[in-house]
């Protein structure tokens, strides 16, 4: 039986840069579009333009370069997304930052729980379907690939969420997002409440049901798996996690869990998990946000063994407590160790290797120089020094 895909839609540019102090700036955000690029994923959520100018300049320049490289992937290109609340302007924004990119979407979100509606909108029930309507039928009037969330999904009365989103198909909807907002979800809640939507609303087969979780109970990986199991095929996460609050469902466990339990979930997904640390570090260097050392996957412990009962076992055999090869999500490969004798090249080849592909030469020859001269202080250079005399010159890419 062939192997259904899920759609990894990645949102650290997005939701994830809206985690407390992870601002990102144009230089920053592209670099990471980059790498998610070869990371293999599926739609990358660029930001939010109507935000501020910056935002839409970073959304606009991803679209226009990234969004148009010519480089193949299995997947074929990466489809560029643009966030907008159910605003005209909002939309029209969007589709201006995101509209040279060869796949685009606009994702418009409007949200549906009474609490939302009577405290935050102010708007009643009929007219949050009409602007449902009216926002979706606009955005569909711009692009062919909308995405529509009804926000607060799953606190929202469930007979409401299903007229909701069965506005949002009639007016053009590809994808019907349902967010977990404040992670308050349950993973058997999910799992009913997109088995039920997908029961119950007309035409449901013609869209892709997608899941947006946070991990405000620790719980967004499980209840994405959930979603997953009831019939969601595309997951929103983010790298190593990052998001509003206490962040959303990180991208490496969801892509390692479906890697590594193939029977219990039978689908794939389109990334190439060797990229997967040198990912999670760029943008751990480059938001600032550290990785806790105990993190799944990513965690500088992750891989480590430290009681010698593990360590025997792991030297005689690697699965004994290894459930996945370090060298499956990319884990140091390779053995370059660089110090004062090191030459240039070496240290040029290790910054590319780290997924800085595109910097400047005038910024590469002002990098190497810093960290020739670093290594004659220091004994040995780390990726992490590395990572930060780069964050700290780049100009322009
Ligand atoms: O958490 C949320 O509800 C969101 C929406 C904009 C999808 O981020
Ligand atoms: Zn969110």
């Amino acid at each position: 039986m062939t192997k259904e895909t899920i759609i990894i839609f990645d949102t650290t540019l997005r939701d994830g840069e809206q985690s407390p102090g992870a601002t990102l700036n144009c230089s920053e955000k592209l670099l990471i579009a980059r790498q998610l690029f070869t990371l293999g994923v599926d739609v990358c959520e660029a930001g939010f333009p109507i935000a501020s100018q910056g935002d839409f300049d970073s959304v606009k320049k991803i679209a226009d370069t990234v969004g148009i490289s010519d480089i193949e992937r299995p997947n074929g290109p990466m489809c560029i997304c643009a966030l907008a609340r159910t605003h005209k302007k909002d939309i029209l924004l969007a589709y201006e930052a995101i509209k040279n990119a060869k796949r685009k979407r606009i994702h418009t979100f409007l949200a549906t729980s009474d609490i939302h509606l009577k405290y935050k909108l102010n708007i009643t029930r009929d007219e949050c379907l009409d602007k449902i309507h009216n926002m979706v039928s606009y955005a569909y009037s711009l692009c062919e690939d909308i995405e529509f969330s009804p926000e607060d999904a799953c606190r929202t009365d469930l007979d409401f969420l299903v007229k909701c989103v069965q506005v949002a198909i009639d007016a053009g909807a590809t994808t019907i997002n349902i967010p977990d907002t404040v992670g308050y979800i349950t993973p058997n809640e999910m799992f009913n409440i997109i088995e039920h939507l997908i029961k119950n609303v007309n035409n449901s087969e013609k869209v892709i049901w997608s899941t947006h979780c946070h991990n405000d109970l620790g719980l967004a990986t499980a209840n994405t798996l959930s979603g997953i199991s009831a019939g969601a095929r595309q997951v929103e996460v983010t790298m190593n996690g990052i998001g509003e609050r206490a962040g959303n469902t990180s991208l490496e466990e969801i892509v390692m869990t479906l890697y590594t339990r193939p029977k219990i979930y039978n689908v794939t997904t389109n990334i190439n998990t060797t990229e997967i640390i040198k990912t999670s570090r760029m943008v751990s260097s480059l938001t600032g946000m550290i990785i806790q050392p105990n993190k799944a996957i990513v965690g500088i412990n992750a891989f480590s063994h430290e009681a010698g009962i593990h360590q025997h076992g792991v030297i005689k055999h690697e699965r004994t407590y290894e459930i996945i090869s370090p060298h499956t999500v990319g884990l140091n490969t390779n053995n370059i160790v660089l110090g004062k004798h090191s030459g240039k090249h070496a240290f040029k080849k290790k910054i590319v290797e780290l997924g800085y592909t595109d910097i400047d030469n005038k910024s590469l020859i002002r990098i190497v120089t810093n960290l020739k001269n670093l290594a004659d202080k220091k004994k040995c250079i780390t990726d992490h020094d590395i990572e930060a005399l780069v964050v700290n010159n780049i100009n322009n890419i």
